[in-house]
C-alpha cells in the first residue's frame, strides 16, 4: 500500500450515551472509553502509525456538570499513573496540547512527568488534547505572531502558513491524515481546525466504548485506499 497513514486523530464521542442507554452513571461511560482508548493505542502500534491524537476534553467541556468534570480529570490523573510505565517501555512517546494553565496544578504535574519520561520515546507519539480548543489554539498563535511583528523579530510579508503552523500547540507534528469521530456526529468541533484542512473524514455510528480495534483496522485500511489530491489532479498525483 502506497498511502501509509503517519498520523491518525480521533474525536471520542458517544460515552454518556453509552452509559445512559445501559441505564449507567456517565462516568462509567468514560471508564469505558478508557478501556477502548488503550485498545485502539496498541492498535495504532501494531498499524504502523506515527502519531495518534485524541480529544480528551476540550475548552468547552469545563461547562459540564462539575462533577463530570472532576470525574474526566480524576480519569486522567488515574490513566497516567496507571499506563505511565507501560507506555515508556513500549516507546510511546506522550504529548499534551491544550491550555495547561486552566488545569489543576497536581494535573499539571503527571502531565509534565509523563513528558519528560517519554521524551525520546521513537516508535509511537500519542498526542492527547487537554482543554484543547482549535479557535483558541489560533488566536494564540496569533497573538504570538504580532508579538513578533512588534519586537521587529518578523515581517508581515514574511507571515505564511507554515508561520501559523509553528506557531500551533501541534508544531512538532505532521498534519493528521484522518480524523475519526465516533457516535455518528458529523461535526469537527473545533479539534484541530487547521491542522486537518485536507484529512480524511470518517465518521462511524458507533459509541466510543463500543469502538473495536477490529473496526479501527477496517477504517485505516478502507480509507488509505482513498486517493488524496490535495488541489492536484488524479494524474498528477500519480505522477508524484
Ligand atoms: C465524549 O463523550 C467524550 C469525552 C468528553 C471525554 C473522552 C474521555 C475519555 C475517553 C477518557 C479520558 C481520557 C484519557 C486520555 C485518559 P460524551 O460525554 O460527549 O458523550 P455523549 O455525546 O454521548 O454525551
Amino acid at each position: 500500500m502506497t498511502n501509509i497513514f503517519k498520523h491518525i486523530a480521533i474525536i471520542m464521542d458517544g460515552n454518556g450515551r453509552w452509559a445512559q442507554k445501559r441505564g449507567l452513571p456517565r462516568l462509567q461511560g468514560h471508564r469505558q472509553g478508557v478501556e477502548t482508548l488503550r485498545n485502539i493505542l496498541e492498535e495504532s502500534g501494531d498499524l504502523g502509525i506515527e502519531f495518534l491524537t485524541v480529544y480528551a476534553f476540550s475548552t468547552e467541556n469545563w461547562n459540564r456538570p462539575s462533577l463530570e468534570v472532576q470525574g474526566l480529570m480524576s480519569l486522567l490523573k488515574i490513566y497516567l499513573k496507571n499506563e505511565l510505565k507501560t507506555l515508556h517501555k513500549k516507546g510511546v512517546c506522550v504529548r499534551f496540547i491544550g491550555e495547561r494553565d486552566k488545569l489543576a496544578p497536581d494535573v499539571m504535574k503527571l502531565i509534565t512527568q509523563a513528558e519528560e519520561l517519554t521524551k525520546d520515546n521513537k516508535v509511537l507519539t500519542f498526542i492527547v488534547a487537554c482543554s484543547y480548543g482549535a479557535r483558541q489554539e489560533i488566536v494564540q498563535a496569533v497573538k504570538e505572531i504580532a508579538q513578533e511583528v512588534l519586537a521587529d523579530k518578523l515581517n508581515v510579508d514574511q507571515i505564511t502558513p507554515e508561520t501559523i503552523s509553528s506557531h500551533l500547540y501541534t508544531k512538532d507534528f505532521p498534519d493528521p491524515d484522518l480524523l475519526i469521530r465516533t457516535s455518528g456526529e458529523q461535526r469537527t468541533s473545533n479539534f484541530l481546525l487547521w491542522q486537518s484542512s485536507y484529512s480524511e473524514l470518517y465518521f462511524t455510528p458507533t459509541l466510543w466504548p463500543d469502538f473495536s480495534r477490529e473496526e479501527f483496522r477496517n477504517i485505516v485500511q478502507e480509507v488509505q485506499g482513498r486517493e488524496r489530491r490535495h488541489g492536484l489532479i488524479s494524474e498528477q498525483v500519480k505522477g508524484l
